[in-house]
């Protein structure tokens, strides 16, 4: 994220990480057994969400998770390639042929959870159950409040990159509803920080 907190601009550009903290969240990304992201994400990136900077063998790419109630995610996008395996998590809402046109070919696994929005316990639980025990969430601020609010998220790494990005509608690293008072906002604990190149690099638990 920049400075004021912001990990897209506006228009949704989201390029902010040095070269040095790419490579970093691509060796995270191999310690990983999964790797999430909210569909706007996948939407707005069109992300390959694999270790491809330090890696070219393809049993080092963890599972990809994308968080999609209505399977919007388009089957042409880079999230489906076959660089590595991909499970789409849908509610009740995603119409039978949406789901048919992901599962085409093994492009992905389509689970259903959840009524309206995918029931993040419902999916974790599923994870586990397919061996997926660590798995880091890439945001975007929508489906990162989500997660905090459901107690799902035990450490937080950010990035902070020297720059100013601005802008009322600007994401940040959590929107979501927020919470009304500061008595209520999720505590943290600082584990470590450092610098990496131009960046700022914060580890935190959630307590
Ligand atoms: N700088 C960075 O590191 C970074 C990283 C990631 C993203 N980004 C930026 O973040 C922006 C996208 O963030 P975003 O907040 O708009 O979207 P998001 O968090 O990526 O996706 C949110 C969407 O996920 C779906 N969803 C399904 N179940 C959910 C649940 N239980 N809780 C929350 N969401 C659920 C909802 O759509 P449905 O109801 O249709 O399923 C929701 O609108 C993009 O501009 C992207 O570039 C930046």
């Amino acid at each position: 994220m920049t400075l004021d907190g912001k990990i897209a601009t506006q228009k949704g550009s989201s390029e902010i990480s040095g070269q040095e903290d790419l490579l970093r969240v691509h060796r995270l990304r191999k310690e990983m057994d999964g790797i999430m992201v909210g569909i706007n994400t996948v939407l707005a990136d069109d992300p390959r969400l694999t270790v491809h900077k330090i890696s070219s063998n393809p049993e080092d790419n963890p599972l990809r998770v994308v968080v999609d109630s209505k399977a919007r995610t388009p089957p042409e996008y880079r999230i489906l390639n076959p660089e590595a395996p991909t499970l789409i998590a849908v509610s009740q809402e995603a119409s039978p042929d949406k789901i048919k046109a992901l599962e085409e070919d093994g492009k992905a696994e389509v689970i259903i959870c959840g009524d309206k929005q995918v029931d993040l316990n419902c999916l974790m639980d599923e994870l586990g159950n397919k061996g997926i025990k660590t798995l880091m969430l890439e945001g975007g601020s929508t489906l990162n409040y989500s997660m905090l609010g459901a107690g799902l998220v035990n450490e937080i790494r950010v990035c902070i990159a020297p720059m100013i990005a601005g802008g009322v509608k600007a994401k940040t690293l959590v929107d979501g509803k927020g919470v009304d008072y500061m008595k209520d906002a999720f505590r943290l604990n600082l584990k470590k920080s450092y610098s990496l190149g131009k960046d700022l690099i914060i580890e935190y638990e959630v307590l």
